[in-house]
């Protein structure tokens, strides 16, 4: 196993789903996958691997925010040998024009947090960005599948609850999308490690109109927004 994951060698896909919420994972893997197999409970974050028409596939919980995510994508891709990872999680829109339950995919993510600025000595502000090829595949599968998927930047912030709304509308000025909390941080780690990633998302709130989705419009999008990631990953 690794530091915090319980998996044996061999025991976890080279393709991988990051939901944050380890519940998710399991509703995923239950829903979706053949033969899904629990592989991790440490700390209750959930891992499986089951099949997805044929091709070997894990969903592993990452926890909520940049210093949780980046320990397991840390872990997958160095630990594991993890080759692509699709993160599927909500987002609160910035953008005046998307609307609740619209799903996106994060071709850029800027962020607040100071992990980049650590890592760059405080003196590159770095861009982290989606692996091409998943962006390219993701947007043909919602087109094949009929979904109207808005692909664009994201915010990655480390607070939920923020004390600056301002900077959230000047975001949206600059044509940020929306706001999360972990994609930021799977771009660097993916691009450091020689791994592939990309963010999908589904829009849970509209911060600037304070409208929220109800639980089970959020498991409705969150179904076409695996859909997408389960045959992104595979292709
Ligand atoms: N994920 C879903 N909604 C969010 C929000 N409003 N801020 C940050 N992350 C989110």
């Amino acid at each position: 196993m690794s530091t915090h994951i319980g998996a044996k060698p061999g025991e976890i896909a080279e393709r991988v789903l990051m939901p944050g919420d380890p519940l998710r994972a399991k509703w995923i893997a239950e829903t979706y996958l053949e033969d899904a197999k629990c592989y991790s409970t440490v700390r209750g974050m959930l891992g499986f691997t089951g099949r997805w028409f044929g091709t070997e596939v894990s969903i592993q919980g990452s926890g909520m925010g940049m210093p949780s995510a980046s320990i397991y994508a840390h872990e997958l891709i160095n630990d594991y040998g993890v080759k692509a990872l699709i993160r599927v999680g909500s987002c609160g829109a910035l953008s005046e024009d998307l609307q609740l339950r619209d799903v996106i995919a994060a071709s850029g993510s800027s962020t607040d947090s100071n992990m980049n600025r650590m890592r760059f000595d405080g003196l590159i502000d770095y861009a982290p960005v989606a692996d091409f090829g998943l962006l390219r595949t993701s947007v043909e599968v919602a087109e094949r599948r009929g979904i109207a998927m808005r692909v664009g930047p994201i915010l990655a912030a480390d607070a939920f609850y923020t004390d600056r709304p301002d900077l959230y509308d000047t975001l949206a000025d600059y044509g940020v999308l929306a706001v999360e909390m972990e994609s930021a941080a799977l771009y660097t780690i993916a691009a450091r490690f020689k791994a592939r990633a990309l963010t999908l998302l589904t829009v849970s709130d509209h911060i600037k109109r304070g409208e929220q989705t109800t639980a089970q419009e959020r498991e409705q999008t969150f179904s076409q927004m695996v859909e997408v990631a389960l045959d992104t990953i595979i292709a």
